[in-house]
Parts: C-alpha cells; structure tokens; sequence
C-alpha cells in the first residue's frame, strides 16, 4: 500500500510540479521579448501553471497519505518539507499566478515576477532534496 501511495506521490510530483516550473520559468523571458511580448505564448504559459497548480495538490495529499502510512508523520525532515511545500504553495498562488495575470492583462514589468519565479522553483528543489536525503531519519537510507 506505501508504495502505491509513495509512486502515486512521486508521479504527481513529476507531472505536475514539473510543467509549472518549466512553464513558470520560460514566462517572464516570453514577457520580455522585443519588440511585443509573445501573447499567445504567455497565454499557453500562464494556463500551464493555473492548470497543474490545482493538479500539484495530488502532491501534498499523497504526501500526507505516504508518510502516515509510514509512520514518520512527527519526523521532522517531514515537518521541515511540509513547511517548505506550503511556503512554495503560497508563492505560487499568491505572487507567481497574481504576477502573470498582471503582466497579461497590463504589460506590468516582469522583475519581480522572475525573482518569485526563482524563489518557488528554489523552495521545490529544497523540498524534493529534503524528501530524498531525509536528514536524520531513522527509517532507512
Ligand atoms: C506536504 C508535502 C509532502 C509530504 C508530506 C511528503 C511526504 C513524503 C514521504 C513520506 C515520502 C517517503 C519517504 C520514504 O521513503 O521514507 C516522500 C518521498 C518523496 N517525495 Fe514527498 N512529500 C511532500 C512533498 C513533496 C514535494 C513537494 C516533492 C517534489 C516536488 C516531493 C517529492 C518526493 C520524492 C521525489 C520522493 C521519493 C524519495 C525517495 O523515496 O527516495 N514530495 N514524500
């Protein structure tokens, strides 16, 4: 049952965080370009990231269901990587998709849109090394 649980996670994570920080990434360059921002481009960009965003929640929900299977819900690797997810969560939903709307809808410039960019990608790749090294776990390698 874990290992249904933890590839369905691993799966999720794969799928879904992946596109939203490729497409995440590729949007403030698709913004910037001269001498008019790519529109239709930007639209595709930002539907990526709406889309899998609702689709990463599979993530964390699979998440929860592997580590209490488990056992290992008090560890606290697991306690730091919930803490990260959710910090990256919020900078998605809160500043990355905010910021694209804005640059679509006016033209707003992109600097701090690249910045929360490179802040969520960097909270995943923490989260996603957290989850394989597991510092201080006693439950295996
Ligand atoms: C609420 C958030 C999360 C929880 C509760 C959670 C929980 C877990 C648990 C319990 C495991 C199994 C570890 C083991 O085999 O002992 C795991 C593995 C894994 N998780 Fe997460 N996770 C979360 C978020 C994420 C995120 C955001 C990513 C990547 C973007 C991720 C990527 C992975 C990967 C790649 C593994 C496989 C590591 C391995 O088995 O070596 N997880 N996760």
């Amino acid at each position: 049952m874990t290992k249904l649980l933890l590839s369905i996670h691993v799966l999720a994570a794969i799928l879904a965080v992946g596109p939203v920080a490729v497409a995440a990434s590729m949007f403030p360059a698709a913004a910037r370009r001269d001498p008019d921002p790519d529109r239709p481009a930007l639209l595709v960009l930002h539907r990526v990231c709406r889309v899998y965003a609702v689709v990463g929640i599979v993530v964390p929900v699979f998440g929860l269901a592997t580590a209490s299977s488990l056992g290992v819900l008090g560890d606290a690797w697991l306690l730091v990587s919930i803490g990260l997810t959710a910090a990256a969560a919020a900078v998605l939903g809160l500043l990355v998709l905010p910021g694209q709307r804005d640059a679509l809808a006016s033209g707003a410039p992109v600097k701090r849109l690249a910045m929360h960019t490179g802040m969520f990608n960097l909270l995943w790749a923490v989260v996603t090394v957290l989850m394989i090294v597991r510092p201080g776990s006693t439950t295996g390698a």
